[in-house]
């Protein structure tokens, strides 16, 4: 799967996302190492501070699937679904992610015309963990 196929996975995510409040809907697709794809989209709730991001949604979908190996996710968003630019992730999801994932691990964002790309060191320097280890117990 090359990174336009993951950021076209993601795009197909945008169209489930549930956002009546925001209208901004995010779509994200996160490849593990063993070849799978697995799909978010952001889930609204009116006690706002529940949404739940595209990014997290994804993860912890794969988690969830036995996963614990991860190269690269995509993430793409926009008002009522359109993608004019690109939607980086929350802090909150890039220190959620920079728990399951490495420095190296690689952010697709994409503006509807072009891929860019961030690993995480540099979306996240400095991350917060306790250990150094990315183990999953
Ligand atoms: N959102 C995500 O899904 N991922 C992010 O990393 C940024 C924000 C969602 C949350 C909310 O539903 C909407 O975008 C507007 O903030």
């Amino acid at each position: 799967m090359d990174d336009m196929d993951l950021v076209t996975v993601a795009s197909g995510y945008m169209e489930r996302a549930r956002a009546p409040y925001s209208h901004f809907k995010v779509g994200a697709a996160l490849l593990c190492s063993d070849g799978t794809v697995f799909g978010g989209c952001n889930v609204e709730n009116a006690s706002y501070g529940a949404t739940m991001c595209a990014e997290r949604c994804a993860a912890s979908t794969a988690v969830a699937e036995g996963k614990t190996e991860f190269v690269k996710i995509a993430v793409v968003g926009g008002h009522y679904g359109i993608i004019k630019d690109f939607t980086a992730p929350c802090g909150i999801c890039r220190q959620f992610l920079s728990e399951l994932c490495g420095a190296e691990f690689e952010v697709l964002l994409y503006d509807g015309e072009n891929i860019k790309k961030k690993t995480l060191g540099e979306l996240l320097p400095d991350s917060f963990s306790l250990e150094k280890e990315y183990d999953n117990d």
